[in-house]
């Protein structure tokens, strides 16, 4: 969930740095932090806060020296504090580490560590730079100090690393963490994030297996987790399609929710080869699982109905923290599909490497194709939605569905009539977005007032209406629940009150009567009904308008007035859409 970034080259680090850190801002931060090497001087700078705010008191960017490490945190193990904040140094402030990931048995760490050394942090973190010195100082090489150090270390992290000693240099190891390295022609960089490395660098060295990185201003020197050299091959990034609407005033989660339909449009190009292949291995499984958290989970509920109605397969959706609990009907013959924005959801990645040790074939849907998730893959099949900066997923989710439906009728063999219905919708979903917006606007200012907003629906589009309160309750903080309009009686509607919002979603589909029931059993109670349908009815107190579409293709049309709704709740609030509280872009922590 933290970002980490490094330079040594030409250029003044601190400088370098502090621009690659803004482009790591989206995946959340409370704190910030920089240390740089002057020839033997290492300097450090850091404190609580977002990014400007540190800059402005501490002016992290004017760090001198030409090598350093940088950091945004999102907190994990200790309060929000300047203390807390990376870097971490050891007790002579002779090393710097900036970490991202979780040290597990830092607490039996700190114990041994405690007799001989003072802490002065809460983090876990903290551990990494005492262990270094203490190695250090019994072989005075930094190479061996880490790789001893490592092996200390439980749980999946990835860090950057500064010595006094070895000033011509800095360190870079990770395990189960991203970690990307790459020459540009200023010298060298490491960072979490494709995101954050310059535009024009293609290829990148990925860190995995405590493998340690050795950063000079010329080149990248790498060495496995005991210390032994070793060759990397480059991979190439999946070069993120830059935003195509470039308005920079606006909030990132509204340029999202438009870009939607560029994500299907891209997202429709798959490999056939491994089309079919992922869908032969999908028929002939004993099971088919999909694994996923939040709004990729709402996906693969999508997913689990389109492999059930189109390509009569059924499957079943284990929530990625979840996952491990059902370890044992995983076998060679399962197909897990693992969906995921980032790929380095660690819920998500948990359970792949459960299914992966139970000999389980893995197909994962990702936008980051360089990520942990699609390493550990048989089938890669890449979102190509470019980057999602906004904390919300949007077009990540359009483009997961649009995968899934595709994937769904390879199974049924009718792929090419999908790829057509598929194109024809692109301008139906442009048309909801514009058609809606104003009244999008004009509704969030009622809503807003409210504490409570429920979300009902039937059959397929019952994830529709958990996506839309996830959606509602992450950005504007009003508590809100999706549920199968049917439940709404065994229980919630003892909760409706004169004004409470209801939204139904209810496309002229075979849902759409059954719906109509249970609409009316909260109107009576005093809801207040927005209904989301290609056809009016009288019950509605407000309609969003969706166009008429092909039953399977409803979830294209229908979020997209609801993901306005809940972006334009948060600005009547008062909140910043696109960086809520307390979350973070990528959660990389179980
Ligand atoms: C909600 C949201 C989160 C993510 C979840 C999984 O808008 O963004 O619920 O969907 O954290 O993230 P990925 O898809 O990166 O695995």
């Amino acid at each position: 969930m933290c970002g980490l970034i490094g330079y040594n080259g030409s250029e003044q680090a601190a400088g370098f740095i502090f621009t690659g850190l803004k482009k790591l801002k989206y995946r959340g931060h409370d704190s910030a932090g920089l240390a740089t090497l002057d020839g033997d001087r290492l300097q450090y700078k850091k404190d609580a806060g977002k990014l400007e705010e540190v800059e402005r008191r501490q002016h992290i960017s004017q760090l001198p020296g030409h090598i350093g490490i940088g950091h945004v945190r999102w907190a994990t193990h200790g309060i929000v504090n300047r203390t807390n904040a990376h870097p971490q140094l050891d007790q002579c402030s002779n090393i710097a580490v900036v970490h991202n990931g979780i040290v597990e048995n830092a607490f039996e760490l700190r114990r041994r560590l405690e007799t001989a050394h003072s802490f002065v942090s809460t983090t876990d973190t903290e551990v990494i730079p005492f262990l270094i010195a203490q190695y250090y100082n019994r072989k005075g090489n930094m190479l061996a100090a880490i790789s001893n150090a490592i092996e200390e270390l439980h749980g999946p992290f990835a860090f950057l690393a500064i010595c006094r000693y070895t000033k011509d240099k800095f360190f870079a190891c990770a395990r189960e963490m991203p970690l990307l390295l790459s020459c540009i022609p200023t010298g060298c960089i490491a960072s979490s994030d494709a995101n954050s490395l310059p535009d024009d660098c293609n290829q990148a060295y990925v860190l995995d297996n405590g493998e340690i990185a050795e950063v000079t201003a010329q080149n990248l020197i790498f060495y496995d987790r005991a210390g032994n050299p070793i060759e990397k091959q480059p991979e190439t990034l999946m070069r993120q399609i830059g935003a195509i609407y470039t308005n920079s005033t606006e909030h990132y989660m509204m340029r999202e929710i438009r870009e939607q339909p560029y994500a299907i449009e891209q997202s429709i190009g798959q490999n056939v080869v491994d089309m079919q292949d992922a869908a032969r291995a999908i028929k002939e499984a004993q099971n088919v699982i999909f694994t996923a958290c939040g709004t990729s989970r709402h996906a693969a509920l999508m997913g689990r109905y389109l492999f059930s109605r189109v390509g009569k397969r059924m499957s079943e959706v284990i929530i990625g923290s979840e996952f491990k609990y059902f370890s044992e009907v995983i076998s060679w013959n399962s197909v897990v599909i693992a969906i995921s924005q980032s790929g380095e959801t660690a819920d998500v990645l948990d359970g792949v490497r459960t299914a992966r040790a139970r000999n389980a074939k893995v197909i994962s849907i990702v936008n980051h194709s360089t990520s942990q998730l699609a390493r550990l893959s048989n089938f890669v099949f890449p979102l190509k939605c470019g980057t999602e900066n906004a904390v919300a997923a949007t077009k990540s989710y359009m483009a997961q569905i649009t995968v899934l439906a595709l994937l769904s009728h390879y199974l049924s063999g009718h792929q090419h009539d999908i790829i057509q219905k598929i194109k024809a919708l692109v301008p139906l979903v442009e048309l909801v977005y514009e058609t809606n917006l104003k009244h999008a606007e004009s509704l969030a200012r009622n809503i807003a007032k409210h504490n409570v907003c429920y979300f009902i629906a039937r059959g397929s589009n019952f994830h529709i209406a958990m996506e839309a309160a996830l959606k509602m309750k992450e950005v504007s903080y009003i508590h809100s629940e999706g549920m199968p309009a049917g439940e709404l009686k065994h229980g919630t509607l003892a909760l409706i009150e004169k004004g409470t919002p209801v939204v139904a979603i209810c496309p002229d589909d075979y849902t759409f009567n059954d719906t109509l029931y249970n609409i009316e059993e909260a109107k009576i109670r005093g809801a207040f009904i927005i209904g989301v349908s290609d056809k009016y009815h009288s019950v509605f107190d407000e309609w969003f308008k969706i166009p008429k579409v092909e039953e399977i293709l409803y979830p294209f049309v229908a979020i997209v007035p609801l993901q306005e709704l809940a972006y334009f709740t948060a600005l009547a609030r008062g909140v910043n859409p696109d960086s809520p509280r307390n979350l973070a872009k990528s959660v990389t922590v179980r």
